[in-house]
Order: structure tokens, then C-alpha cells, then sequence
């Protein structure tokens, strides 16, 4: 079996001496293909277009946690996503420092602060936060736990409803009930066409008033024009985006300068490069026993 990594100089160097240590075969970038038969796996954020150069390809590995940005594959080649405990850690931080922020009020003390204008607000219990996570993955599991740890009351919402210590989990069919309950919405849900434009004003409207929104999903599942007049309408809070549409979000788009919200640039994970090669090499141990590949997508339901 060969890998064939495409990505980063910083990722090709770690992932060089660990498949060394491992006995196993490392390509790095295409010009090094020789015989393009002998690749059986593709490591890369996006494949090349040409995927029918490696007629013996069986499985894409995303080097990252999603797969929205890959193309349907062929027949036969599987997908994985990247499963690393840094990635569902970072994210679970970003999470943290960004349901921290908005249930403190930053970016009202931000905006007072660029004023050096002294004016508290009463502050608030984290006990009196009512979180809600949409999707309970990996990732929004982490969250929860750490989320509740800290006294957070804390629910979420996902495909299966399956239960969950310390958070009251809403099944699918249950999105209004669990909107109804939720001062600050947080979005890790994966791209697909179900989610797709999720975040609109229908949603919007199902929350409480006062309610702030916390992304780290996709951009694509925000529609900013509905978010920019729940916020005007005083029924959004604030809210903080790591995920925009389109990436980068332009110079002039207006929620750079809204003091409402605040936006970091899709930096919430990025997979750690060791952790990433030994995903991969589990993937070719799997793919070698027969087994179960980590991080296998259904590429139907695209997650
Ligand atoms: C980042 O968004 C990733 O999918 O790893």
C-alpha cells in the first residue's frame, strides 16, 4: 500500500519519519508519482481533479475534521475524515472562549472599551445560560461536557437523539422545543443539503429574545442578511463566527465593522500533523485487516 500526501510543507515534513518509523510507503505530492498503480491512498484537504490517474485508489483521507469541500468520489474509493483528539479539543476551546464571551457580554465591553467608557452590566451565572449545541458528534460532545462542567445548562440537538450524561438531548423532529429553550446557539453541524442555509430567520425567530449565536460549522449554513436583522430587530444579542461564506469573508462585508459580532478567520481547529499521519496510517492498517476504516463517511448523507 502507498500513500500519496498532498498538503503543506509544514504537514509532508512531520508525516515523512513517522511512516518512516512505520514501515510504510510515503508519496509527498503528485510530480513524485511514479507509478501511479502502486497509490492505494490519497491524503489531502481537496483531491486533484484527475482521481482516474489511481485506478487502484480505495480510500480519499479528508486531512481535516469535514468533508463538504470534497467532491463525490469514485466507485469503490472510500472517504474518511480526519479523527484527532487536538481537533475535537481546539474546537471545544473556541467554543468555550466563545459562549464565555457572549454570555459575559464582550462585545458589548469591547464596544465600550473602544470608547473607554466605565459602564457595567449585571453579570450573569454561567448556570443561567441555557446552551444549545446543534450536533453531537465527536466535537459537540466534547463541548457539552466541558460546557456543563462549568455549570452551563446545557442541551443539543442531533439526527439520532441519542441520550447524552448531563444534557438533555432533543431529537430531530424536536428543533423548535429545543430553539425555544436556548440563549446561546452553538452550530457544529456538518455541510450538508439538509443543513444547508439552517440559520435563517425562521430559525432565528424560534429563539428567545436576546438569544446569541455561536458558528463553528459551515459558512454556508448562516444566512448573514437573516442574522444581520434579527440583530438589528434586538432579537439576536451578538454573535461570533468562526465560518463565513465565502472564506475569506470580503474586506467590505458589514459584520467585520458590526460591533455585535465577531469573527475569527476558520481558525477554531486545525488537525495536529502527527495526529493527522497516524490517522492515516490507521486508515491503511484498516484498509490492509479488512476492517472498519476510522472516520468512514457515508458519502450520501455527506458526514
Ligand atoms: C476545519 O474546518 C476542518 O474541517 O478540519
Amino acid at each position: 500500500m502507498t500513500l500519496l500526501l498532498i498538503g503543506p510543507p509544514e504537514r509532508e515534513q512531520a508525516w515523512q519519519p513517522i511512516f518512516e518509523n512505520a514501515g510504510e510507503a510515503l508519496i509527498i505530492g503528485e510530480d513524485a508519482v511514479q507509478d501511479p498503480l502502486s497509490i492505494t491512498h490519497l491524503a489531502c484537504w481537496q483531491p486533484p481533479a484527475e482521481l482516474g490517474r489511481y485506478p487502484n485508489l480505495k480510500a480519499v483521507i479528508s486531512t481535516g475534521a469535514g468533508v463538504d469541500q470534497m467532491p463525490l468520489l469514485p466507485p469503490g474509493v472510500a472517504l474518511t475524515r480526519t479523527l484527532a483528539p487536538g481537533i475535537d479539543a481546539m474546537v471545544r476551546d473556541w467554543v468555550l472562549m466563545a459562549t464565555l464571551m457572549l454570555h459575559r457580554d464582550m462585545p458589548r465591553y469591547l464596544e465600550q472599551s473602544a470608547r473607554s467608557e466605565w459602564r457595567p452590566h449585571p453579570p450573569r451565572l454561567a448556570r443561567a445560560g441555557r446552551v444549545g449545541i446543534m450536533g453531537l458528534g465527536r466535537i459537540g460532545r466534547t463541548a457539552a461536557a466541558s460546557l456543563s462542567s462549568l455549570g452551563f445548562d446545557v442541551a443539543g440537538w442531533s439526527r439520532s437523539g441519542r441520550p447524552l450524561e448531563n444534557v438533555r438531548v432533543y431529537a430531530h423532529a424536536d428543533l423548535s422545543a429545543f430553539l425555544a429553550r436556548t440563549d446561546l446557539l452553538i452550530c457544529l453541524l456538518p455541510l450538508t443539503d439538509e443543513t444547508r442555509g439552517l440559520l435563517n430567520a425562521d430559525l432565528f425567530a424560534k429563539l428567545p429574545e436576546g438569544a446569541a449565536l455561536i458558528h463553528a460549522g459551515r459558512g454556508a449554513q448562516l444566512d448573514m442578511e437573516a442574522m444581520r436583522h434579527a440583530l438589528d430587530a434586538g432579537h439576536l444579542r451578538a454573535a461570533m463566527l468562526d465560518v463565513t461564506e465565502p472564506e475569506p469573508l470580503p474586506q467590505s462585508h458589514w459584520a467585520w465593522t458590526d460591533p455585535r459580532v465577531i469573527i475569527t478567520p476558520h481558525v477554531a481547529a486545525q488537525t495536529d500533523a502527527t495526529e493527522g499521519a497516524h490517522h492515516a496510517l490507521a486508515a491503511i492498517r484498516a484498509t490492509r485487516d479488512g476492517s472498519a476504516l476510522p472516520g468512514l463517511v457515508d458519502q450520501g448523507r455527506g458526514y
